[in-house]
């Protein structure tokens, strides 16, 4: 920049820009890189299409006098804001600075992250957050938990409106794991992130109990236990990789479609060894994930909450370029059976797809909802029953296709026809029934088989009966709840052509406030 008129007002304007670049100083930012991690500015440069930044409040500061706070003022007050693109679409972007004050919250942080939120919910596009954070800042005390109760309406009032994603590269402690368990997708870098409501130190002091800040909160353990974390990155960069191949599959809000990325697998490919995936004894398991990639566009699955629940799969593909989320049953994990998890996970991520327009495709293979004391003592029931209801809820064209097992309350949870799915399929290995063979006799000829002399040669029988006559897709496909039974190789063309067919769909419900979802 020439200096010319006005020069001592353009150096003090370049020297505050330098010193806000800095953050929390040079020795704080070593001491990141030291721990191997990016500052705030370099996460956003990483993500965002390069030059497209542009920082807002970068020399706002906090005004709090409590603590000697006034001696520890740093401009952006622990928070970077913006805008800019990934992938030439607009997004906007806040991280918090961990090299200043520990990355907490402050009442002028929390009014950069809604601004930045109103301005993306007003212009209808996603909203990323970078997590790194202490949580709120104890000196500000009353006014940074206000700080994040205003950011916790902000994700309310933006969720199913503009997709939020959050990237947890750091700690984030109290209040900052509530934000980012309020927006739609989290992912947690590896041994790296931390997302706890309290600590080890006061784990220990309250329970008495010794755990890690990894064994307590670390992005294995949301990945697989909590449930919290829908993808662990192995480092930042992978980290970025998959919050722009989210992107990727979602529009920029709820009131567009989700974009078309054409490419040139052929819409009518057929798979003539998908039958061959099926074993002929139901009882043994297969991988559904075989079925899944096989018919997507070039096989390509991107697999959601893969380690959480892994006996439902959800995710997304594309099919003849469009985006759709798949839900299936794992047969490999829990004979595919719905437990409580599983439910929570697939009745999230139906009511995701339903908010951004993307269709369903449901495969099923399933015995049917876990039984025993322990699911049903955690709340099964309440659990299990959300399935139905996103289900219900959910007005996207939604197509199920029935490839085995489909028993009682779990075929009608997974898109049974009567959910008011648009479009049902079934192959011919598919078993539509109320209960197992085995189970339904038990039950039907407890007498019978009770007083039969040879009982286990009765019990075959009769099992063998039910099986012909039940154990099949052409009882539901004679009631119409099955549209059409298919062969399994043209599985991929018959999903096209009912997208194809659905893409108009229309389907408006009565005004509500909103239903009340059985949490
Ligand atoms: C003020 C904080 C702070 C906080 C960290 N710092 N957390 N300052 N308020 N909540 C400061 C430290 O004093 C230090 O300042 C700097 O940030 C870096 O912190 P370190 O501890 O040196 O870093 P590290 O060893 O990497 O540990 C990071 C950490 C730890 C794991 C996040 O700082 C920590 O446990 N902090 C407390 C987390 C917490 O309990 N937060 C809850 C807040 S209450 P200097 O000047 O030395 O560099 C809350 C309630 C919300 O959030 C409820 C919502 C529902």
């Amino acid at each position: 920049m020439s200096l010319g008129m006005h020069s001592d007002k353009i150096k003090e304007f370049i020297q505050k820009r330098k010193e806000a670049e800095k953050g929390g100083g040079e020795d704080k930012i070593l001491a990141q890189h030291g721990k191997g991690k990016l500052t705030a500015r370099e996460r956003i440069d990483l993500l965002l299409d390069q030059g497209s930044f542009v920082e807002l409040g970068a020399l706002t500061t906090h005004h709090y006098h409590e603590f000697d706070m006034q001696s520890k003022k740093f401009y952006g007050d622990a928070i970077v804001t913006g805008h800019g693109t990934i992938n030439e679409r607009q997004v906007f972007v806040f991280a918090y600075d961990f090299t200043v004050l520990g990355g907490t919250l402050s009442q002028m942080g929390a009014k950069k992250i809604t601004n930045i939120m109103d301005r993306a919910l007003q212009v209808g596009c996603p909203v990323i957050g970078i997590a790194d954070s202490g949580g709120a800042r104890i000196q500000e005390g009353i006014l940074s938990l206000d700080g994040f109760a205003d950011i916790f309406f902000h994700n309310e009032l933006g969720s199913g409106i503009i997709p939020q994603i959050t990237a947890s590269i750091g700690p984030s402690a109290g209040g900052a794991v509530y934000s980012p368990a309020m927006t739609d997708f989290v992912i947690m870098v590896d041994k790296v992130a931390t997302m706890y409501v309290t600590g080890p130190e006061v784990v220990k002091t309250v329970l008495g109990e010794e755990v890690t800040f990894d064994e307590l909160g670390g992005a294995m353990t949301h990945a697989e236990k909590s449930g919290v974390a829908h993808f662990v990155a192995k480092n930042e960069y992978e980290c970025m990789d998959y919050v722009k191949t989210l992107l990727s599959y979602l529009p920029q809000n709820n009131s567009e479609e989700p974009p078309v990325v054409l490419n040139d697998d052929d819409p009518n490919r057929l798979d003539n060894n998908l039958i061959n995936i099926i074993p002929d004894n139901s009882l043994q398991p297969y991988d559904m994930k075989q079925i899944i990639h096989s018919v997507l566009d070039n096989n390509v699955f991107f697999e959601i909450h893969e380690l959480f629940a892994p006996n439902v799969i959800v995710g997304f593909g594309r099919l003849h370029g469009k985006t759709i989320g798949m839900v299936a049953n794992q047969p490999m994990v829990l004979a595919g059976a719905l437990d409580i998890d599983s439910s929570n996970k697939a009745a999230r991520f139906i009511r995701f797809c339903d908010c951004y327009n993307i269709p369903i495709i449901t495969f099923v293979d399933t015995p049917g909802y876990m039984p025993g004391s322990n699911q049903e003592h955690l709340g099964i029931i309440r659990h299990g029953s959300k399935l139905l209801y996103s289900y219900c809820e959910a007005t996207v064209p939604k197509i199920t296709v029935v490839i085995g097992k489909a028993y009682g309350g779990a075929y009608i949870a997974m898109g049974s026809k009567n959910l008011r799915t648009d479009v049902n399929y079934a192959w011919p290995t598919a078993q539509i029934a109320v209960l197992g063979s085995e189970a339904a006799v038990k039950i039907m000829n407890r007498k019978e088989l009770a007083k039969a002399k040879d009982p286990e040669a009765l019990k075959k029988q009769l099992v063998d009966k039910f099986s012909d006559k039940f154990a099949n897709p052409y009882v539901a496909a004679s009631h119409g709840t099955i549209d059409t039974v298919i062969d399994p190789a043209e599985t991929r063309p018959m999903l096209i052509k009912a997208l194809e067919a659905l893409a108009n769909k229309r389907d408006k419900r009565l005004p509500r406030k909103h239903g009340n979802i059985n949490l």
